[in-house]
């Protein structure tokens, strides 16, 4: 692809400038890419309803072309243009967790183009919780298709430097709004389904929703891995989130996993192998080998999706050629960061016992 010039503007969501969101919003508007900050990754915007320009996303991301991308809108009135119709649970969900986490799938309308639901005749719908985010989708007329904004298979982007290491050269605009909240992508809820169907865990869990709306189900393959159903959410096939390393997950009792990550360690130090490890603040202090980066507090699952993509992003960056990484919680938020883990570890997992 032809290089372009990137710009990169700071921007402060609590003192907007108005006039960059006005002018990434005419490059949005004449079919360009603009990549924005919001609660949960930074995505890589462009013009929804131009077929041409949602194209553009799949090339500089080099995504494949079956896989749809979610539909970013600013005010729940934008939704009938988009979505056939939108039933009673999906209006009290939207009610409760938007702007928010959260994406949720409907029968699509006319309006929205094959090349961006990627063929499918649904289209997936999230309201960003992000300022920036949404006066960015207001200047650039309400429709804005948004990945995350990476190189198609490395981890999601939760800081504009990331966006950078991926995107300079191929996209038009990034807007740096400083590292994001949540650090792990959006629950996506198939409103298609009844009951409806949790497609990718996010922030916005299974309880939640269903505190509100009564049953709701788990795409098998997000609660089962070895299942060979294909998910329902294209997207969620790749081998997605992976760092160049290759990645470990060592479950089982803290202190045997511990004890076996350090096995694990010498053995590859000793092969000549850079060893990465993914450690908490409880067990940081007994690895003495290895780059060794705390994750957060065990049973701070907030913290440690807020770090997980950026210690898969250094260790990159140093070249270590194995990781090996703690198992952690799955309350809250904890569920999404197991998914994303397993994915990224391509569900190498191994049980260090005494659980
Ligand atoms: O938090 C998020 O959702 C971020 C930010 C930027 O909003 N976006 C994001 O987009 O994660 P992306 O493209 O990286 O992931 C979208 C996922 C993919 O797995 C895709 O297959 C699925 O959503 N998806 C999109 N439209 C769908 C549809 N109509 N049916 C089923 N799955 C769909
Ligand atoms: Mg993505």
């Amino acid at each position: 692809m032809k290089s372009m010039k990137t710009i990169v503007e700071q921007i402060d969501f609590r003192q907007m400038n108005m006039d960059i969101i006005t002018r990434a919003g005419e490059i949005l508007r004449s079919g360009g890419l603009v990549a924005f900050p919001t609660e949960t990754v930074y995505g890589l915007g462009a013009d929804a309803l131009n077929e041409q320009a949602a194209k553009k996303i799949y090339a500089a991301k080099g995504r494949p072309s079956d896989n749809p991308l979610i539909v970013h809108i600013a005010d729940m009135e934008a939704i009938v243009q988009i979505a056939e119709a939108v039933p009673e649970k999906a209006r009290a969900v939207a009610e409760a967790f938007w702007p928010g986490p959260l994406t949720m799938i409907f029968q699509k309308t006319g309006e929205v183009p094959m090349g961006t639901t990627g063929g499918l005749d649904t289209v997936a719908v999230r309201m960003p919780d992000h300022n920036t985010a949404r006066a960015l989708i207001r200047a650039g007329g309400g429709y804005i298709a948004a990945p995350s904004a990476n190189t198609s298979g490395r981890p999601s982007p939760t800081a504009a430097q990331h966006v950078k290491e991926d995107l300079d050269g191929k996209i038009d605009m990034i807007l740096d709004g400083g590292p994001v909240e949540i650090g792990v992508e959006s629950t996506i809820l198939d409103m298609t389904a009844e009951p409806p169907m949790i497609l990718r865990p996010g922030a916005v869990t299974r309880e939640m929703l269903e505190g509100l709306i009564g049953e709701v189900a788990v795409d098998k393959s997000v609660i089962d891995a070895d299942s060979h159903a294909a998910p329902k959410a294209p997207g969620m096939k790749y081998r997605h989130y992976a760092p160049k390393a290759e990645l470990t997950v060592v479950e089982g009792s803290i202190s045997r996993a511990v004890d076996e990550i350090i096995r694990l360690t010498g053995e590859k130090i000793a092969e000549g192998f850079k060893v990465g490890i993914i450690a908490t603040e409880e067990t940081v202090l007994r690895y003495s080998r290895g780059e060794v980066k705390c994750i957060g507090a065990r049973g701070d699952e907030e913290a440690i999706a807020s770090h997980l993509y950026g210690i898969l992003r250094e260790f990159d960056s140093i070249g270590t050629d194995y990781i090996y990484s703690e198992a952690f919680g799955r309350e809250g938020i904890g569920s999404a960061v197991m998914n994303r883990l397993l994915k990224a570890a391509g569900q190498r997992i191994i049980d260090a016992g005494g659980k």
